[in-house]
């Protein structure tokens, strides 16, 4: 199947921070893709902005090495590269100061989409803001783009809201989550609202609990100093997780525009119940062979910070009353995984004989590796010798609907950056929903700083900490399998 490219409009994007890792890694290699796909129109610009006294030619140089390091040879076109870097130009800028302004506006072409990433420290959230309204930069055609992290709590996360909005529209901000552009979140959606089979199940009369996995291989190493001060509390579930939660829980949005979506999501977080200290299990992984212990990465040997975390949480509402949703994420576990389960109720009565609670039905929606959703069913086991029962998955790999080893699948980051373009902000985290989302976060951060809970060490490559596996036990349940 071979989809469908619709260019978007002419537009200057500006990056600042544009030498950095995410530019290096994501940001512009993924234009590169967008371009080398057909969707760029050939007057696009893209602007690097930083602090570093580079030319056009040199910004030219570093970028055509990024690519060549992200993308894998055979995917680059050398034709294509050439003339992607021809539409690259340099700024350098001084972001607090005046340096370099001047420069920058005098490069911006009127009568098209300005898109300005802020692919900086937070921190410098605000003072760009500001700069870009000073020079006169932050008209109705200007549209901000800022990363995660938003904020390090409620409190940090009003202040950047307010920090923004002092130029900008909210219309005008585009908060990145990078799993909302990741194909199968997206799925998520199509499956639910596309298709008339789901909807009359999804509830708290059909469903018996929903799981969220999302595991890393990787540890901290690299960015132990910023995630030392997170955790994956802060880093992964008041985000990441969060978002899969809402799509999956959501009231139908009456239609897919960004209101309508992000009014749903809103009203999930909001109902979000307080988790209870023994609903929560925090972890940190130790030291295995030669591999470093997540105190060594962080480079702080007292760290109670959590590598680790799962939880038990519920929504309080007519659909799910009743329904625990338990979320769990964690670096150096036993695989790279991300799903989404709907674990349904068994039958009320089996006529078979067998105990009814044998067999569930389950809708396992992955998002790596390997996109895709199965569902499992439960159907005779064949051959003779009588009904015995067997739970089988039907399986739907997008990258086999889509084509050999799934290369139409944009990744997460192009598809944000071109709904910046198009100005869809439906992906896009509002300010609102930040804040609700830290609203339910701080307290329970709040309650293990207070306890003095220390984490759970675990070794790299299990599953996390044994008190993860008895959150589930205690419930009579059990966490699907980690596996790659
Ligand atoms: C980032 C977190 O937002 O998401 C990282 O800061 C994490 O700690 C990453 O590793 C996971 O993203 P993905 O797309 O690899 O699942």
């Amino acid at each position: 199947m071979v989809s469908r490219v619709i260019p978007v409009d002419p537009f200057d994007l500006v990056i600042f921070g544009g030498t950095g890792d995410l530019a290096r890694r994501k940001i512009l290699p993924g234009l590169y893709r967008r371009m080398a796909a057909g969707q760029m129109p050939d007057t696009a610009r893209i602007i690097g902005a930083a602090r570093g006294e580079i030319d056009d030619s040199g910004y030219r140089q570093m970028v055509r090495d990024a690519i060549q390091t992200f993308i894998p040879k055979d995917a680059i076109d050398a034709k294509t590269l050439d003339s992607f870097l021809e539409r690259l130009g340099y700024v350098q800028i001084d972001a607090k100061g005046d340096g370099g302004w001047s420069d920058l506006k005098a490069k911006m072409r009127s009568g098209m989409v300005h898109a300005f990433y802020f692919s900086v420290a937070p921190s410098l959230f605000g003072t760009l803001a500001e700069r870009l309204h000073k020079f006169d930069m932050a008209g109705p055609d200007a549209r901000i783009v800022v990363e995660k992290p938003f904020g390090h709590d409620l409190e940090s996360a009003r202040a950047l809201n307010d920090s923004l909005a002092a130029h900008f529209d909210e219309t005008q901000i585009y908060r990145i989550d990078h799993y909302l552009g990741k194909e199968t979140v997206q799925n998520l959606m199509a499956v639910r609202f596309g298709n008339v089979l789901f909807e009359p199940l999804w509830n708290g009369q059909y469903v018996d609990h929903i799981q969220i996995t999302v595991a890393e291989t990787v540890g901290v190493g690299g960015r132990g100093a910023y995630y030392d001060r997170s955790g994956a509390m802060r880093d992964m579930v008041q985000n990441h997780l969060m978002q899969l939660l809402c799509l999956i829980a959501m009231e139908p949005p009456s239609r897919f525009d960004p209101d309508a979506v992000r009014d749903e999501k809103l009203k999930v977080i909001r109902a979000l119940t307080p988790v209870e200290p023994h609903h929560l299990v925090r972890g940190q992984y130790d030291v295995s062979g030669t591999e470093p212990s997540y105190r060594d990465d962080a480079e702080n040997p007292r760290s109670r910070t959590e590598s680790f975390i799962a939880l038990k949480t519920h929504i309080a509402n007519w659909r799910w009353a009743g329904v625990p949703f338990y979320l769990r994420t964690g670096k150096k576990l036993r695989a790279r995984t991300s799903e989404i389960a709907v674990i349904f109720k068994p039958t009320p009565h089996s006529i078979f004989g067998e105990a009814s609670s044998a067999h569930r039905n389950i809708l396992s929606i992955r998002l790596q590796p390997n996109e895709g959703i199965e569902m499992f069913v439960t159907i005779k086991e064949p051959g003779p010798g009588g009904m015995r029962l067997v739970d089988v998955p039907l399986d739907m790999s997008f990258a086999e609907a889509l084509g050999p080893d799934g290369e139409d699948v944009p990744d997460a980051y192009e598809r944000l950056i071109m709904d910046v373009i198009r100005g869809n902000q439906t992906l896009f985290m509002r300010g609102d929903e930040v804040e609700a989302a830290w609203a339910w976060t701080d307290p329970i951060i709040a309650g293990w700083e207070t306890r003095g809970d220390v984490p759970k060490t675990y070794d790299a490559g299990s599953n996390g900490p044994e008190d993860a596996l008895m959150l589930l036990h205690r419930d009579n349940r059990r966490w699907r399998e980690i596996r790659g």
